[in-house]
């Protein structure tokens, strides 16, 4: 027999994503419905415009051509123009107040391939990440993979909090503090909990940043995934729009989410000195995302169909948002103690119950919950890796993938598989 393979450190810090399992369980239990997922609702897809810009594009010889052949690794300049003019829509500023040029934007294979080429730009193993605990688990496994030390910041209902992490940046001794690099934050309607980080905390999380960079400057990894869902309130500024100078927020965003995964086109806006070394990293790794989608995207952002999507997206996910909260209002008494967070957009809703609930993997409510046919997300799978004391009464529903008459039956079977362990 051939000798064992010697596998890198890195591939030995990198554990297997805790909802692979719950994919599994997905596939194999057509049945189930999915609370846990946190994929986008089929039926929203964008099936026909798609196949009109790529017939379009492709019925054009010269724009087929170009549009098959090889990109740039930091992607077609049109697009770039694009996505800045659809920032600055979002900010309701200019380019220049925001000291951002096609040049400060980078289109990358989804949100998720930034923030690793991030990361790796950025961490060495021992290095400091703060996020908020909980947070996107997917990142917290880069960066276990990458053997960054996390360290969590709890939040609520305004997310991160801030005046916690001041406290904890008064704590670091001066090797951590020497060591931070990051801090990483979704600022709307946060995976898992639909937290939307207060325009105060915004303001006050760049003062700290600022405070705190003395010899190294500390990056506010801003994660916008979910920000153009938004069913009700304001859409409020940017971390980065506090950033006048483009110098402490790298800000992420996807087509992912108001438009289709199956596309996987990320982008980012990045302070200038920090692009070179993600576009020599992301030159290895691909040398540049899929040309043909970004032609795609380009066509779908200047023709007005990107704009009517979301618009339309809002109001069927708003809709599901509200199937569900209604239903949980109906099904769980409130004698049984448990709270949800009102999410104000985005795909998830987070329940806490009573502490002495245990909604973990190994947990009698998870199985009792895959036997009724429902699935939901342990909670604990979104705390930073390496924290002590995680809370374990907690969970994530998402209202994207289940159809509205799915989500209602859903929280009825969460429901019995609750009063079944209470
Ligand atoms: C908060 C957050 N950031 C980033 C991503 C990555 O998405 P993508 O790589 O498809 O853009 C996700 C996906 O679920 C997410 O929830």
């Amino acid at each position: 027999m051939a000798p064992p393979i010697r596998f890198s450190q890195l591939s030995q810090r990198t554990g297997d994503p805790p909802i692979s399992y719950f994919m599994r369980q997905a596939v194999e239990n057509p049945n189930l419905i999915s609370l846990a997922a946190g994929l986008v609702d089929m039926e929203t897809l964008p099936v026909e415009e798609m196949r009109a810009s790529l017939d379009a594009l492709l019925t054009a010889p010269d724009r087929a051509q170009k549009a098959l052949q090889y990109g740039t690794t930091q992607g077609l300049l049109e697009l770039r123009q694009a996505l800045l003019r659809h920032l600055c829509r979002l900010e309701h500023c200019t380019p220049m107040e925001l000291n951002l040029t096609a040049d400060d934007v980078v289109i990358t294979t989804g949100s998720q391939q930034l923030l690793y080429i991030l990361s790796e730009a950025l961490l060495d193993p021992g290095d400091v990440v703060i996020t908020a605990a909980p947070s996107y688990f997917v990142y917290h496994g880069v960066l276990q993979s990458l053997g960054a030390r996390v360290l969590g910041v709890s939040g609520d209902e305004q997310g991160l909090n801030t005046q916690e992490l001041e406290k904890l940046l008064a704590r670091l001794t001066p090797s951590e503090l020497s060591r931070l690099k990051v801090i990483y934050v979704v600022s709307y309607y946060e995976n898992p909990t639909g937290a939307i980080l207060s325009v105060p905390r915004r303001q006050h999380l760049l003062e700290l940043v600022q405070r705190y960079s003395t010899e190294h400057r500390i990056l506010v990894v801003e994660d916008a995934a979910y920000r153009e869902l938004r069913y009700e309130g304001e859409d409020w500024p940017s971390i980065k729009r506090f950033d006048p100078n483009n110098e402490f927020v790298a800000l992420i965003m996807t087509f992912s989410k108001p438009w289709a995964p199956g596309i996987k086109i990320g982008y980012g806006f990045l302070p200038r000195d920090l692009m070179p070394a993600v576009l020599r990293i992301k030159g290895n790794h691909d040398f540049g995302s899929a040309n043909l989608v970004q032609h795609a995207m380009l066509e779908m952002l200047e023709s007005g169909a990107y704009a009517r999507h979301v618009q339309q997206l809002v109001a069927h996910y708003r809709r599901k948002r509200d199937v569900l909260l209604e239903a949980l209002a109906e099904f769980l008494p409130p004698s049984w103690g448990i709270t949800w967070w009102r999410p104000r957009g985005g795909l998830y809703v987070w329940v806490v119950g009573p502490k002495t609930f245990d909604t973990g993997p190994s947990g009698p409510l998870l199985q009792r919950a895959i036997q009724e046919g429902v699935l939901y997300v342990p909670g604990e799978f979104c705390y930073p890796p390496g924290m002590q004391h995680v809370p374990r009464h907690e969970m994530r529903l998402s209202f994207g993938l289940a159809k509205i008459d799915e989500l209602r039956e859903g929280v009825r079977r969460l429901a019995r598989a609750l009063a079944h362990c209470i």
